[in-house]
């Protein structure tokens, strides 16, 4: 590739570059000279974290080429604070929360720099159409908006300090439960993190870039379901820049544990698929190159010969008999717990609560995998120490956990593996499977270089691993006076074509499912079932927050159906102190009547005052 020159001033100081023709700005910034101020979330013009100023205006360094900057002034917000003083912008995101994960602070610090050297006193509006081509997923947009809007009102570093909120502690609650002498809680204090943030100096793992470094880059199934008849390698093998190739026979241990390390999960997964795929996305065949671009090019090259199967998406079609088989380990396609084909909870006589119900209420509730779609993708960097040891950046949320797992799936004592973690620019539970480390590891050590295994964009949409499915079916009995006096519930849950994390998920339901209510007569099942459809796994309360959104509806229902106030239903059936929960754990530091009555105060949905009265630990109250 040609080389070409280029100049341009960098928040002021001279930069000068040989560069290959055709790089970006982004790389050029993050790579070449070294500022990662400016983050890559999708290298395809829709995140905005890569946002820079060019000559006065805002432009996404990922689709700018480097060369056509020759002669520019380009800031980023590594540039902005002067002599340690905080930019009142960086000072305002800092005092209003803006920031969380962090990884598209500097983006948006750019976009509203950009918005208030134009206008300098913008409308709410006007700053909400100006960041509207930055994504965060963490944060909330209120708050970056309010940042925008302090800065705007103030250039001093004081008075954008005075916007902070305090937040109420309510002490009358539990006074006699806890010591008083609380001084951090209810006090703003700044995240730690936030000055790294705000200033882009936070070090995320693909800041982080070696002499020699390899890309890796997956083959992946484009079928749901198919056999494997043979894989030809040749040609990807003579593409320029392709410096090794990896298949199943090349991973030592060839199986995910996962959740075998806590004795819940099975090893029904491969590392690279043998034999057979059973999801559209499958990894298959793992491709080392000089480059990001050489190593797609040369999978491309991956000849795999594939007989496709029969596949099965549906979770009631999964476990009707004759369904197609997704994953031989398990011979059926629901996970098998030691409780038998789902897990239980019984509780009570619940067909006798149904008989002695006034009204009797069932329902179905459904959900599809929800993707936790991080502003920063899935990845990890791989460094070779010598004496076969490596370190490995990455951005995993189980740091140990993925130790663990590496080391089992290389056959490599656990004091070879040096892993560093750091911040992790979103991850909501969907960086929790161990899926990059151990295979770019095995590409550092059979090739002796630094491997980054980064997923792109649209992997990080259609591989990374969602919220499961659910479906949930509610059968409750009701008196007139507003106690719930039966419920049964059937839940499954999609695990897609391997465990992971999902029987733990469905487990977890099973527990949940009375919800925090207190019934005599409960009898659940929860099924965790396979079906050929995306592997999922972890994300925020997974197991419970699909079953709380459908108890709280069927509450509305239930409350509806009696001709009841919804918040009344709920103080009458609310769980308290003392109370057997179904799954036989009494009730410790119940506060679900408190918060209900602060949500009635603050909402101003009056409730009868026997209700306002009411404790969740006060006996007769
Ligand atoms: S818009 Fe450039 S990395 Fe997303
Ligand atoms: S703080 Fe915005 S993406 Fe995490």
């Amino acid at each position: 590739m040609a080389k070409v020159s280029v100049q341009f001033t960098l928040n002021g100081a001279e930069k000068a570059e040989f560069i290959d023709s055709g790089t970006t700005l982004l790389h050029a910034l993050r790579d070449k000279i070294g500022d990662t101020s400016p983050k890559g979330g999708c290298h395809q013009g829709t995140c905005g974290a890569c946002s820079v100023i060019i000559d006065g205006e805002l432009r996404l360094s990922c689709l700018t080429l480097a060369e056509t900057c020759s002669g520019a002034a380009i800031t980023t917000t590594s540039g902005l604070s002067e002599g340690g003083v905080l930019h009142p912008l960086q000072r305002a995101f800092l005092d209003a929360f803006a920031t969380q994960c962090g990884f598209c602070t500097p983006g948006m610090i750019m976009a509203a720099k950009v918005l208030l050297d134009h206008t300098p006193n913008p409308s709410r509006d006007e700053v909400v159409e100006a960041l509207s081509g930055n994504i965060c997923r963490c944060t909330g947009y209120e708050p970056i908006i309010q940042a925008v809007l302090t800065a705007a009102r103030s250039n001093s570093q004081n008075a954008a300090r005075g916007e902070s909120k305090k937040m109420e502690l309510r002490k009358s609650y539990f006074a006699d439960q806890r010591k008083d002498d609380l001084h951090e809680i209810g006090q703003p204090r700044p995240r730690s993190d936030s000055p790294g943030h705000v200033t882009g100096k936070t070090a995320y793992f693909a800041d982080r870039n070696f002499p020699g470094m390899l890309h890796l880059k997956m083959v992946r199934s484009p079928h749901h379901h198919a056999r494997i008849l043979s894989i030809d390698i040749s040609e990807a093998e003579k593409h320029p820049g392709v410096v090794k190739i990896l298949t199943a026979k090349d991973v030592p241990h060839n199986v995910y544990t996962i959740l075998i390390l806590i004795q819940i999960g099975p090893e029904d997964e491969t590392v690279l698929a043998d034999g057979k795929v059973r999801w559209k996305g499958e990894a298959v065949v793992a491709v080392l190159a000089e480059t990001e671009r050489a190593a797609q090019e040369a999978a491309a090259k991956v000849k795999v010969d594939y007989e496709v199967l029969p596949a099965v998406f549906d979770m009631e079609e999964a476990l009707k008999p004759g369904a197609p088989i997704v994953n031989e380990y398990h011979g059926r396609n629901y996970y098998l717990y030691d409780s038998g084909e789902c897990r239980k909870v019984r509780f009570g006589d619940v067909e006798a609560g149904f008989a002695s119900a006034d009204h009797v209420l069932e329902q179905t509730y459904q959900s599809s995998p929800i993707e936790h779609a991080p502003t920063e993708t899935t990845g990890c960097i791989v460094a070779p120490e010598g004496n076969d040891r490596f370190t490995c950046y990455t951005n995993t949320q189980a740091m140990f956990f993925t130790l663990d797992n590496a080391s089992i799936i290389l056959q490599m004592p656990g004091n070879r593996l040096h892993f560093v973690g750091g911040t992790v620019g979103g991850g909501f539970g969907g960086k929790v499977d161990v899926i990059v480390e151990p295979i770019a590891i095995l590409g550092a050590k059979l090739t002796g270089r630094p491997v980054s295994f980064i997923y792109s964009r649209a992997e990080e949409m259609q591989i990374s691993s969602p919220r499961a499915a659910e479906k949930v079916v509610i059968k409750d009995g009701v008196m007139k006076d507003g106690r719930i006096v039966a419920r049964k519930v059937t839940g499954y849950t999609d695990a897609g074509a391997y465990s992971r994390h999902s029987p733990y998920g469905a487990q977890k339901g099973a527990g949940h499912y009375p919800g925090p209510y207190t019934i005599p007569n409960v009898w659940i099942d929860t099924y965790c079932v396979y079906t050929n459809r995306t592997p999922s796994s972890a994300m925020r309360g997974f197991g419970v927050t699909i079953g709380d959104f459908a108890l709280e509806v069927q509450m509305d229902k239930l409350a509806r159906l009696i001709g009841m106030d919804p918040l009344e239903f709920r103080f009458i059936n609310a769980y308290r102190d003392g109370d057997m929960k179904a799954h036989r754990q009494p009730t410790e530091g119940a506060a679900l009547i408190e918060c209900m009555q602060e949500a009635s105060r603050a909402a101003n949905w009056p409730v009868a005052e026997k209700f306002m009265a009411m404790s969740s630990y006060a006996k007769g109250a």
